[in-house]
């Protein structure tokens, strides 16, 4: 089998989880999409002892940023503060195990992305061009699209933002709305000379073809690809990289005030920013991570993230000359929550920081049930009644009842003591020798990024230890066959051992959980302990029972339907 050679190949790994934009909390959409499978992907290379380090933080720049601060009437910083403090939070406390959670306002960034586009300057890499943009004369200042309202071209709304209509979807230039406004002062903007710095992305095409398509085409997602390739047969134009806004990374040139860098220039440069603040506080040398040809770089993104991350970041590191590119972009589709789009504006959704009040303790659920239908090739439906589905029927009476039973059984017959295995028949033999495939199938699931497959054959050691404990019927033989009940159950609890380290990776609190039951160190286990057959010596004794899921009642779902239609 192939298994693992991809991963072997390489000496080190740098994966890096979409920048969180501060001006809300995280939701649902977003963990499907992103750090829940970064996170399974992550914690997988630790156990196969592979040296990885996971970036995260805060995209705490960009025009939304300063919208929503004005709307509650603090600053941009008062507003990235308190969002990225719920952010964090929240994700540490769902097991996201980032290796550092940075932010893209701490000064070490601002300095990162600084140097960065000094360098392209300084290897002429941009064009300068003068444009005409909107400019509100009583505020002094030059508008974003989205400080622009307008009637639609299209449909007529009258509410129309400059770069997009809400109403008919339709995304377009502000000077094509009628009857032009300022946000700001509500009045009619007029236009003005700007200067900006433009990445010529025209240039790239041919290489960007060969490296995606080409090298590329055959292990990327599809999706991806597809997606590359549609903005590439239009032809790439080139794409201004700075703004005329307070609230940024300042250019770093003599001479332009009141400019700052485009958020989506300095954002991915959060990534090496945040892997440096991690180097310095664990003394290890950042550059191996970005620079070597033996480090594999895996961005987990969205789908609305593609072309950032294959196209303009690519472009941008290319240009830059020192930095690998990405080996692999495994972007999700997006979940939808009971059957609507999820909005942050509407407040259709649910948001992790809420969540975790509701259900303490409860974290493995949802990263369950998220992994279970995660939007991996399109788009998929959130609904509670089958987050309380998957709780009760997978978690609870298969994986749950599964571990209680055998822990049960264990303690009854045999004060909690393994016993030995004695002769073996034919159907312990068939579920010892499944055991290290089922360990396979899972880990190269994951390594295909097909995470619900891998989910999938990580349930299907549960299922495997379920029938095989009722179809051996031990309690029947208790005082008929006391030797073959020793065998069932030794069997039965090294089963219990492997799904312990198998489900580590997607439900990291119970494999904690039922290593304390088992009376077993997790730390000191591997991957590759996983469908060993004796984890567990004879004689080894384990502790008592624990629940590992209760079931979820309908009083509780009816609650969180309630909650999200007030
Ligand atoms: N903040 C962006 C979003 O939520 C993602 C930024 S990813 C980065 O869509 F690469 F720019 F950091
Ligand atoms: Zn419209």
């Amino acid at each position: 089998m192939e298994i693992g050679n991809k991963i072997s190949r390489f000496k080190r790994h740098l994966v890096t989880a979409a920048l969180p934009y501060a001006n809300g909390a995280v939701h649902i959409g977003h963990l499907a999409g992103v750090y829940i499978p970064a996170d399974i992907y992550v914690r997988y290379l630790r156990m196969t002892g592979e040296d990885v380090l996971f970036i995260c933080g805060s995209d705490e720049h960009g025009v939304p940023i300063t919208i929503r601060a004005r709307q509650e009437g603090i600053t941009p910083q008062q507003l990235v503060d308190k969002y990225h403090g719920i952010i964090k939070k929240s994700m540490y406390d769902l097991g996201i195990s980032f290796d550092v959670y940075s932010r893209t306002s701490s000064p070490l960034h601002q300095r990162t992305a600084s140097d960065f586009f000094r360098k392209l300057l300084d290897k002429n890499v941009f064009i300068e061009k003068v444009t005409n943009q909107f400019f509100d004369e009583d505020y002094g200042q030059f508008l974003a699209d989205r400080y622009i309202t307008g009637t639609c071209p299209h449909c007529g709304y009258e509410k129309s933002y400059g770069d997009q209509c809400e109403k008919c979807g339709t995304s377009q230039n502000p000077a094509d709305l009628i009857n032009p406004r300022s946000v700001l002062s509500g009045k009619a903007p007029v236009l003005r000379e700007t200067r900006h710095w433009f990445l010529p992305l025209d240039k790239d095409e041919k290489w960007l073809r060969q490296w995606i398509v080409d090298e590329h085409g055959p292990d990327w997602k599809s999706n991806v690809v597809g997606q590359c390739k549609s903005w590439l047969d239009e032809g790439l134009q080139p794409r201004a990289v700075t703004r005329d806004l307070d609230w940024g990374v300042p250019v770093p040139v003599d001479n332009a005030p009141g400019k700052v860098l485009y958020v989506w220039f300095d954002a991915p440069i959060g990534y090496i920013s945040a892997t440096k603040e991690l180097a310095q506080e664990k003394n290890i040398n950042w550059e191996l991570y970005w620079k070597d040809k033996e480090t594999k770089m895996v961005h987990f993104i969205g789908k609305d993230n593609i072309v950032f991350h294959c196209i303009i970041f690519p472009s941008m590191l290319r240009a830059h000359g020192d930095y690998i590119l990405p080996e692999n972009v495994p972007a999700n589709e997006f979940l939808n929550l009971e059957g609507e789009k999820i909005s942050t504006s509407r407040n259709w959704a649910v948001w992790l920081h809420e969540y975790l009040e509701d259900f303490p303790g409860k974290q493995d659920v949802l990263r369950y049930v998220l992994t279970a239908i995660a939007p991996e090739t399109k788009d998929n439906d959130f609904t509670w009644k089958a987050f309380q589905a998957r709780n009760n029927n997978e978690l609870a009476s298969i994986f749950g009842n599964f571990v209680n039973r055998i822990i049960v059984l264990t303690h009854k017959y045999h004060e909690g003591e393994v016993k030995e295995r004695l002769q073996l028949t034919d159907a312990d033999r068939n579920v010892l020798s499944q055991l290290p495939l089922f360990t396979k199938r899972t880990g190269a699931a994951i390594e295909r990024f097909t995470f619900r497959e891998a989910l999938s054959e990580m349930m299907g050691i549960s299922r495997m230890g379920n029938k095989y404990l009722t179809d051996s019927e031990p309690w029947k033989l208790v005082s008929s066959d006391p030797g073959r009940v020793e065998t069932i159950l030794n069997i039965s609890l090294q089963i219990t051992a492997t799904l312990a380290i198998v489900c580590r990776p997607f439900l990291p609190f119970t494999a904690d959980k039922i290593c304390g039951i088992l009376n077993l160190d997790i730390e000191k286990f591997q991957w590759k302990d996983a469908g060993n057959p004796d984890i567990l010596p004879p004689g080894h004794k384990i502790n008592q029972p624990a629940i590992l899921f209760e079931k979820i009642d309908d009083a509780k779902i009816e609650e969180q339907v309630k909650k999200l239609r007030t």
